[in-house]
């Protein structure tokens, strides 16, 4: 009875700091919040526009003296007040109006964070309001998100494509085996594609034009048909705005090289793998994560490239915070995986 008591008036929540996207879990109620991590601030005056999803939409389009920041970059904080600012915009939406403690909260990071990265991220939570900060390893979230036994001597491999990174790990006991982390993920198929009709067209498109481009007929293999889209961007020649068509497959090939790297990083991932955790990956396979894996084909792809099998999970862009949400619901349980930080 205590017990959910106090879980009825606790305000502890975990948050999926993402390049991309954050998303917040408040312990007994679920996912409470999810937008974009960028914040619409004046540069000169440091007054705040817009968080979230409201600043997203204000990319690329803002009058001179604003600019629509995103805070995050490569899975790390860039800009540290922004960052703060953010959180603390999120920490305050997210919580029960009549309650005043501070919470707790657990923080996702990649896993291949340095010391100082670290101490960014808990100094950036802990001013924007938190009381204690708690960081875990989002491969080891993920995967207990999924529900994967991450405490048993066997191996599971998980691959989380996000927005600025990718995160192969193989998780077995409670722990990270092998861990490769690259800041390769949807940011730079975006930046591939902006370079591409930049290259190929001389226009000059905005980065979310590129996403959409990338979400509606991106893919890693060839689609059975070739589908097209317009875009529209300036003309770098006349500077005049234009309207283009383009294929899928050009932006398929776009792609390649990006997609290739992801490919390199899980490959050296699965022979840095001991044999007898190789063993179990090849008979449970391999899941997928994180809003790149939602590109076409690319589940295809890695399977025809190891020829394990591969599997999409079912909510490849909150199990990283539903992870999270499960570790503060039993902290002690949990001890092993929180990341030690010379601060505590
Ligand atoms: N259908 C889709 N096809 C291709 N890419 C997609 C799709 N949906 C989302 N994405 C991409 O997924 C990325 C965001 O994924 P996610 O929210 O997992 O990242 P994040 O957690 O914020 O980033 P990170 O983990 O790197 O810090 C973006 O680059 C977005 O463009
Ligand atoms: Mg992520």
């Amino acid at each position: 009875m205590l017990g959910r008591l106090a879980t009825y008036f606790s305000n502890d929540i975990a948050i999926d700091l993402g390049t991309a996207n954050t998303l917040v879990y408040l312990k007994g109620s679920g996912i409470v919040l999810n937008e974009p991590s960028v914040v619409a601030i004046d540069q000169k005056t440091k007054k705040v526009y817009a968080v979230g999803a409201e600043a997203k939409a204000m990319i690329g389009k803002t009058p001179d003296h604003i600019a629509a920041v995103r805070p995050m970059k490569d899975g790390v904080i860039a800009d540290f007040e922004i960052t703060e600012v953010m959180l603390r915009e999120f920490i305050k939406r997210s919580q029960r109006k009549r309650l005043f403690i501070r919470p707790r909260i657990v923080i996702s990071v990649p896993s291949g964070i340095t010391e100082v990265e670290r101490r960014a991220v808990t100094d950036s939570a802990q001013n924007a309001g938190a009381r204690e900060v708690y960081l875990v390893a989002e491969p080891i979230a993920a995967a207990i998100g999924v529900g994967l036994p991450v405490d048993k001597p066997s191996g599971n491999m998980v691959i989380d494509i996000g927005g600025g990174t990718t995160e192969i790990a193989v998780i077995a006991l409670n722990g990270i085996v092998t861990d490769i982390s690259i800041r390769v993920a949807g940011d730079e198929m975006d930046e591939a594609i902006v370079q591409h009709i930049k290259k190929a067209y001389n226009l000059l498109i905005g980065d979310q034009t590129a996403e959409h481009v990338k979400m509606v007929i991106g893919s890693a293999t060839k689609l059975k048909n070739d589908e097209e889209m317009e875009i529209k961007g300036r003309d770098l020649v006349s500077g005049i705005p234009k309207i283009l068509r383009i294929s899928s497959s050009e932006i398929r090939e776009a792609l390649a090289e990006t997609i290739t790297q992801i490919v390199v990083a899980v490959k050296t991932a699965l022979e840095q793998t001991p044999p007898e955790l190789a063993a179990d990956i090849v008979d449970r396979g391999i899941v997928m994560m994180g809003g790149g894996s939602l590109l076409r084909g690319f589940d295809i792809l890695l399977k025809e490239e190891t020829n394990l099998p591969i599997n999409i999970v079912e909510d490849p862009l909150t199990c990283v915070v539903l992870g999270s949400g499960k570790i503060l619901g039993n902290l002690h349980q949990y001890e092993r995986i929180i990341m030690k930080s010379s601060r505590f």
